[in-house]
C-alpha cells in the first residue's frame, strides 16, 4: 500500500481516537480565517461551481477554476493541508488524473479528492504511487447529480451497503488517506468508520464518522437561499453584510449634494 506524510498523520488522528475537522475555503481571506482558527483539513471542493460561481451543479466547473481558486487558497493557508477536488472529466483514466492532479498541486495544493470507488481504484493508485495524497469520496456523489436526478441518501438497500463497504476496504487498499462519506445512512456509516484504518469524514452521515466536513457557506449562513438540512449554520452572516450594503446606500444617498 503506497503511504505519504498525509496517510500517516490521518491514520495517526483515527488511531489515538482523534476526531477530524475539515471545511471548504475558496478565496484566500476565508482560507486564512478558516486556517487561523485550526482546522485540520481545507477543501477546495468543486461546491465552488454552486456557492461562489452561482451554477446549479458542480458538473460545470472545470481545472482552470480548481488552479484558481487552489492557488488563492494556499496563499492564505499556513497550516492545514490543502486539497482540491479534482472537477467532472479531469480524472477519467489514470494518465489524466495524474496530469489534472499535477496542476492543482503546482497552483499550491497538497493533494486531491476524486469521487468514486472501486471503478477508479487505478487512478487512487497512480496518484498516490506519485507521492501524490488522495481524499476519497464516496456514498452521494455530487458529479453524478445529473445521471441520479438528486441528493438522495446511499446505502439503504442491502446492495448498496455491500457496494459502499467493499468500496471504502479498496479505496483505502489504494492508498487514500481518508474517505469522505456524503450523506450515507449514519449506522452503515458508523460500520464502514470501525472497519477502516484511514478516517471516513462524513457530511450528512451522522456522528459516527471519524471527523465531519461542511461546506463553509452553510457553516456560516452565506448562501441563504440553500442551505441541506443537516448542515448547521453557527452564524447568519447574509444578514449583517446585507444590513451594511442598505446602510452604505442609504449614507451614500442621504448625504447632502455639495454645494458651489
Ligand atoms: O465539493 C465539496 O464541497 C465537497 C464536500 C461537500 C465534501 O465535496
Amino acid at each position: 500500500m503506497p503511504t505519504n506524510s498525509l496517510n500517516a498523520q490521518f491514520r495517526g488522528i483515527k488511531k489515538s481516537d482523534g476526531k477530524v475537522a475539515a471545511l471548504t475555503a475558496y478565496d484566500y481571506p476565508t482560507a486564512r480565517l478558516v486556517d487561523e482558527a485550526g482546522i485540520d483539513l481545507i477543501l477546495v471542493g468543486d461546491s465552488l461551481g454552486m456557492v461562489v460561481l452561482g451554477y446549479p451543479d458542480t458538473t460545470s466547473v472545470t481545472l482552470a477554476d480548481m488552479i484558481r481558486h487552489t492557488g488563492a487558497v494556499a496563499r492564505g493557508t499556513k497550516k492545514a493541508p490543502v486539497i482540491t477536488d479534482l472537477p467532472i472529466g479531469t480524472y477519467q483514466t489514470p494518465s489524466q488524473a495524474l496530469a489534472s492532479a499535477r496542476d492543482v498541486l503546482a497552483a499550491g495544493a497538497d493533494g486531491v479528492k476524486l469521487e468514486g470507488g472501486a471503478e477508479i481504484a487505478p487512478h487512487i493508485r497512480a496518484l498516490t504511487q506519485a507521492n501524490i495524497p488522495v481524499l476519497a469520496h464516496l456514498g452521494m456523489l455530487p458529479q453524478k447529480i445529473r445521471e441520479e436526478g438528486g441528493y438522495k441518501i446511499k446505502g439503504r438497500s442491502a446492495s448498496e451497503a455491500q457496494a459502499l463497504r467493499r468500496d471504502a476496504a479498496t479505496v483505502q487498499q489504494a492508498g487514500a488517506f481518508a474517505v469522505v462519506l456524503e450523506i450515507v445512512i449514519p449506522e452503515l456509516a458508523r460500520d464502514i468508520s470501525q472497519t477502516l484504518d484511514i478516517p471516513t469524514i462524513g457530511i450528512g452521515s451522522g456522528e459516527g464518522c471519524d471527523g465531519q466536513i461542511l461546506v463553509l457557506h452553510d457553516l456560516v449562513g452565506l448562501y441563504p437561499w440553500f442551505r441541506p438540512k443537516f448542515a448547521i449554520a453557527r452564524t447568519n452572516l447574509a444578514t449583517p453584510l446585507s444590513k451594511a450594503v442598505r446602510e452604505f446606500i442609504s449614507s451614500v444617498k442621504n448625504t447632502e449634494p455639495n454645494t458651489p
